[in-house]
């Protein structure tokens, strides 16, 4: 991944996320076995891009920083907690089969757009201005060690 920055790979992940996401919802109430792979692959890539920030990308940050409590990753941290919880109550629907989770997905959509926003703005930028070129490749090679969510479905 030579001359890929963090901004770029994380937005994509995003986008490829939010991609499902929207399949799922698509689909929901016309193939549900088409909607559910959706979910699947968009609830097993948040968690391990969850996991990829948490455990990799959010401690060079502090690292470099020196920011942790009360800075912009302790706040993207509460935001993965709230987003984590939202998933489950959308998951335990789908789980039955129940294509009415329409109020949950909203939450979550909402959440999900204003923080994925705010990461993508702010977060990742300020991460690659301190990372140096071999702080970011070590990203990269260290994300392979996590390749997907603990409980995927
Ligand atoms: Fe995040
Ligand atoms: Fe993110």
């Amino acid at each position: 991944m030579a001359g890929e920055t963090i901004t770029s790979f994380y937005a994509h992940d995003h986008d490829q996320l939010d991609g499902y996401f929207k399949n799922f919802q698509t689909l929901k109430r016309k193939n549900y076995p088409q909607a559910k792979e959706n979910f699947k692959k968009f609830k097993s890539g948040l968690q391990r891009h969850i996991a990829w920030e948490e455990e990799i990308l959010f401690p060079l940050f502090e690292e470099k920083t020196g920011m942790t409590d009360g800075g912009p990753t302790f706040v993207m941290r509460e935001e993965h907690r709230q987003i984590k919880a939202l998933l489950e109550e959308v998951h335990k629907k789908v789980q039955r089969q129940n294509p009415e989770s329409d109020q949950e997905e909203q939450q979550l959509w909402d959440v999900l757009k204003q923080h994925n926003h705010k990461e993508e703005a702010i977060l990742y930028p300020a991460i690659d201005h301190v990372a140096s070129d071999e702080e970011r490749e070590a990203v990269f090679e260290k994300m392979k060690t996590i390749q997907s969510g603990p409980d995927s479905p």
